[in-house]
């Protein structure tokens, strides 16, 4: 069983874990620049909540009828304020933790404490607190990006339709799209927005509600590097006001000094928590192999993170961590949490924040935005009618042939 509990906190204040284990109010490197300006987020309040969890285990069932457990122990705690890195080599559990902490894991066994802003949340409480952006892109080819937005706020949001368009258009001068707004999304074979505007799309897509933590997976993964800088930098911007957390496998240098905090995963166990700022010294300390002078720092973190044990000096990298900060991480996680039960957020009066609009209201509006859409796409209706056409005349012909016949 899931149990879903909570840590909030009201004010920008950190409290004594983020201050003496993961850090708070910490700026990204003075020395980084992005290339475009996000404007500051316009978002209507939404209670400041932070996402902990301990001792998580996931098992899942094997074909073969055994079992195999992912996930041991793994714990962490995800800020608001904080922008998050959840990093470790492929195959750590990364994208599994996503999943557990936003209730999207309907198969296996999840056991731990799983602590949303001081109350246990149920999955669909969960929907709609949580802003998922999803590793692939998930946009329709046909729509521009004003109208793949408006289309997804039809279904995220009770609001009149006015109040709707001007959300859309206050997130999409929030993370830069407006020179591309009325462009087409397009795919491979009719080429569109570029794959940083479609991550960006992505991104607006779950802030619609303004959901007061965002979980990304993979943000970064397919973009060059530029682009991963810019994406990193508005989730900078989000995680302002939020808690922002987002799996990441290996950032580019720049990128990662924009992240605050990383929770580093290795074959389904912790093996950091902590600044961005000090795990350098961290895996020195623990006597991992030297960085190399050519090699960035997150460079040399993917490698030592990455490398069989009997190349990183015989250190294994979970237990390690256990001895040296995990204990006292867990066990200030835990009276952190304690103190914010007692602190919990009215969870339905949020419920009441970010309603969901009724069936018949979605369907009308699939209806409406893509039965519209595709009657009006020459690519979808020509081929269609044409199909139509020919099936009549060739049945109208057969028929015609078989009179004849048997009146001959
Ligand atoms: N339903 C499942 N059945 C069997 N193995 C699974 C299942 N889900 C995940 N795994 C395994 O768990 C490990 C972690 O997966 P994942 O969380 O996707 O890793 P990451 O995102 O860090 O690359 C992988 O080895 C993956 O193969
Ligand atoms: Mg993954």
């Amino acid at each position: 069983m899931t149990e879903v509990g909570a840590a909030q906190h009201n004010n920008h204040e950190p409290n004594s874990l983020a201050d003496s284990i993961v850090g708070n109010n910490e700026q990204p490197a003075p020395d980084v620049q992005v290339a475009i300006k996000i404007q500051a987020a316009q978002d209507e309040p939404a209670p400041r909540v932070n996402v902990s969890f301990v001792n998580v285990n996931y098992t899942v069932p094997l074909p073969d009828g055994s079992t195999k457990q992912i996930l041991h122990n793994v714990h962490g705690l995800v800020e608001c304020g904080q922008l998050t890195a959840l990093m470790g080599p492929s195959g750590a559990g990364k994208s599994t933790v996503l999943d557990i902490l936003a209730g999207r894991k309907s198969v296996g066994q999840i056991e731990g404490e799983i602590l949303y802003a001081g109350a246990s949340l149920s999955a669909s409480k969960l929907k709609r607190m949580v802003g998922y952006v999803e590793q692939s892109d998930t946009l329709v080819p046909e729509l521009t990006v004003r109208q793949m937005m408006l289309y997804a706020a039809a279904f995220k949001l009770t609001t009149n339709g006015e109040d709707r368009a001007a959300r859309v258009d206050e997130i999409i001068a929030q993370l830069g799209l407006e020179s591309c707004k009325d462009t087409k999304i397009g795919d491979t074979l009719n080429r569109g927005i570029s794959g940083g505007e479609a991550k960006r799309v992505n991104i607006g897509l779950s802030l619609i509600p303004s959901p007061p933590v965002m979980f990304l997976d993979e943000p970064t993964t397919g973009l060059d590097s530029h682009i991963a800088n810019e994406v990193v930098a508005i989730l900078t911007t989000l995680a302002k006001d939020r808690a922002v957390i987002c799996t990441i496998h290996s950032p580019t240098a720049r990128s990662f000094n924009l992240f605050n905090q990383v929770l580093m995963l290795k074959d389904g166990r912790n093996i950091y928590s902590g600044r961005v700022t000090e795990i350098a010294q961290y895996f020195s300390n623990l006597g991992c192999t030297p960085r190399a002078s050519d090699a960035s720092l997150v460079e040399w973190v993917v490698e030592v993170t990455s490398a069989k044990e009997d190349a990183n000096n015989n250190l294994n990298l979970s237990p390690q961590y256990t001895k040296s900060i995990g204990n006292a991480y867990e066990k200030r996680l835990a009276d952190t949490v304690a103190t914010a039960k007692q602190q919990q957020v009215h969870w339905d009066d949020e419920k009441s924040r970010i309603r969901k609009p009724s069936l018949c209201h979605s369907i009308f509006s699939l209806i409406r935005n893509r039965g519209v859409s595709m009657l009006k796409d020459p690519n979808w209706i020509s081929p269609r009618v044409m199909e139509k056409i020919f099936l009549s005349v060739f049945s109208t012909m057969i028929c015609e042939c078989t009179v004849i016949a048997e009146g001959g």
